[in-house]
């Protein structure tokens, strides 16, 4: 951020940014990341009753056919965005699908944030997919906030609970609240921020804490008479604590080292304020961010961003696509020309989309931190980096090598040009990846999970009107290959036609059934390097 001095006031743009809080919320599904970013609406009053942004879930079902697969098996695919003022603060919250079958999804929208709040089921602890997340976060060095879900329920003693994610995410928790009791004898959150205890009452009709009585001083007597065995337990496990735990160190949370942890039920719209509170006096605003030519600071006055998403066929009536950037740097203002650095092209968008309070609405003017939504037909995609003019290049977003692998058969063969055009539409959208082997033959998807596959025909079948079959396919391992001499790669790929196919951008992947084909064959080439990731660039 700016330097600003007292001689040196804060410009209009570097106040805005300074205001900007942007992260994703993250979890493994039931976690009640739907909730909890439900009450944080709430609270902030972007929305002014509880249940909307569940039944957005239900009307999108409604009004878009290919989430038919979402409904039927109860989990959230897209992505989504929502922004709101709270306090001071502009925040920005990206939503994320929990199935892991769509992490991929889910790993590009990291890249976009500053931060990230993790959602733990108290009863089940840390599970795979908050693991795999939190993988991408520390790789990043992202801050955590830690929100512990479910204390009404009989779930795991808060002690073991604390254990338990410091040991399996290798980072330190430093506790903000402390529950006292749980399931049925959940009495409420010990404030050690601020010394006092707020008291549990269950509904979730409540706006806010104001609702919530409040003791103030945790040696407090009423307290201990009040609460007796359960208050005693918890001022013990807290005494225990304060010997073991070290005090909240910003620096070290900003690297991703330590993490505020947060116990409460979103259900009750219990814990959620301070959850909020933590988010706006914590969470770093935007940061610097890296291109292939150099690091652009988030105040420079001139737009940047990158495209950490692409949706298509948002509303199957108007079949949109619609790219997602972030802001990087810079303010973006409607009517603006804008420079696709990846082919030199020039775009003037006409209907950029801001995503204030969960409407798609016109942008009047977002600054670094923000997201932008831009409708086109294809222009953009997944990576792309836009400028005023600079030949900047971002960096960071990643492609993971698919572990399961298809081919396509085409049902009806005179269809093969919509085939072609929909899978090309739908790899670079992210939503799959294709392959083009480079001796010819049918072309092959490879997925993170299964799921993927499924939407994919699905969405063939509804968006391009093309009835395919996946085959067996006889790979089960890609790896993407670079060599610093380019004369040494081709011979590579001229010696291996069978085993070597393209992806949708043209990045070659090595491809192989077995992993002890794959080493045999970088013992033989060692000058070439097998990835598997790919990062945009
Ligand atoms: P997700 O987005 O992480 O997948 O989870 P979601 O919010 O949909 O919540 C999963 C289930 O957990 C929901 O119940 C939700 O009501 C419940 N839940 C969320 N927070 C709490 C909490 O603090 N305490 C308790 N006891 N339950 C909580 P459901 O039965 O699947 O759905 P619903 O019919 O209640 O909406």
């Amino acid at each position: 951020m700016s330097t600003d001095t007292p001689d040196t006031p804060p410009s209009p743009l570097e106040r805005d940014i300074q205001r900007r809080r942007t992260f994703a919320i993250i979890s493994h599904p039931d976690a009640g990341k739907t909730t909890l970013t439900e009450k944080l609406l709430l609270f902030s009053g972007a929305i002014q009753i509880a249940g909307s942004v569940k039944a957005r879930k239900a009307s999108r079902h409604a009004t878009s056919d290919w989430m038919e697969i979402e409904k039927q098996r109860g989990i959230s695919v897209a992505s989504s965005v929502m922004q709101m003022e709270y306090g001071d603060c502009v925040i920005n919250l990206l939503d994320t699908p929990g199935h892991q079958d769509f992490s991929e999804d889910t790993y590009r929208v990291l890249t976009a944030v500053d931060a990230a709040l993790m959602v733990v089921d108290a009863a089940n602890g840390v599970e795979e997919q908050t693991l795999r997340l939190l993988k991408v976060c520390r790789a990043r060095n992202t801050p955590i906030i830690t929100f512990v879900n479910k204390m009404d329920r009989e779930v795991k003693e808060p002690l073991a609970l604390l254990d338990e994610i410091e040991q399996t995410l290798g980072m330190s928790l430093v506790p903000m609240t402390w529950p006292v009791g749980m399931g049925k004898s959940f009495r409420g959150v010990m404030d050690l921020q601020h010394d006092r205890m707020r008291v549990f009452k269950a509904g979730a009709d409540k706006m806010e804490n104001a609702g919530d009585e409040v003791v103030d001083g945790l040696s407090n007597p009423i307290l201990a008479e009040r609460y007796g065995l359960d208050f005693q337990n918890a001022s013990g496990e807290m005494e225990l604590l304060r010997e073991a735990t070290p005090a909240l160190d910003r620096e070290a949370f900003l690297s991703g080292r330590q993490s505020p942890l947060f116990f409460g039920s979103a259900v009750n719209n219990f814990g959620v304020q301070e959850v909020l509170d933590a988010l706006v006096a914590l969470a770093p605003p935007p940061g610097e961010r890296q291109a292939q030519e150099r690091t652009v600071q988030p105040t420079e006055p001139k737009f940047t961003g990158v495209v950490f998403k692409v949706q298509a066929n948002m509303d199957p009536a108007h079949r949109d696509r619609i790219a997602f950037v972030r802001v990087s740097s810079g303010r973006f203002q409607r009517g603006m020309r804008l420079k696709v650095t990846r082919n030199g092209k020039e775009i003037r968008p006409q209907t950029v989309v801001s995503f204030l309070s969960q409407r798609r609405e016109l942008v009047d003017d977002a600054v670094a931190g923000d997201i932008i939504g831009i409708p086109n037909h294809g222009v953009l995609q997944l990576g792309d980096t836009l400028t005023e003019g600079e030949m900047l290049h971002y960096t960071g977003l990643p492609f993971f090598a698919p572990e399961s692998f298809r081919t396509v058969e085409l049902r009806d063969p005179l269809r093969s040009k919509q085939l072609r055009q929909g899978l090309q539409q739908l790899g670079e959208e992210g939503a799959i990846q294709v392959f083009t082997p480079v001796a010819g033959g049918s072309l092959m998807l490879g997925a993170i999970g299964q799921l993927q596959f499924e939407v994919v025909l699905h969405r063939l079948k509804g968006e391009y009107g093309v009835e395919a079959r996946l085959d067996p396919c006889r790979f089960s391992i890609a790896r993407w290959i670079t060599c610093a001499d380019e004369a040494k790669l081709k011979k590579f790929i001229d010696s291996e036609p069978l085993r070597i196919a393209h992806d949708v951008v043209g990045a070659p992947a090595f491809m192989v059934q077995y992993s002890s084909d794959l080493r045999v064959t970088q013992e033989r080439v060692p000058d070439i390097q097998f990835h598997s990731m790919r990062e945009h660039s």
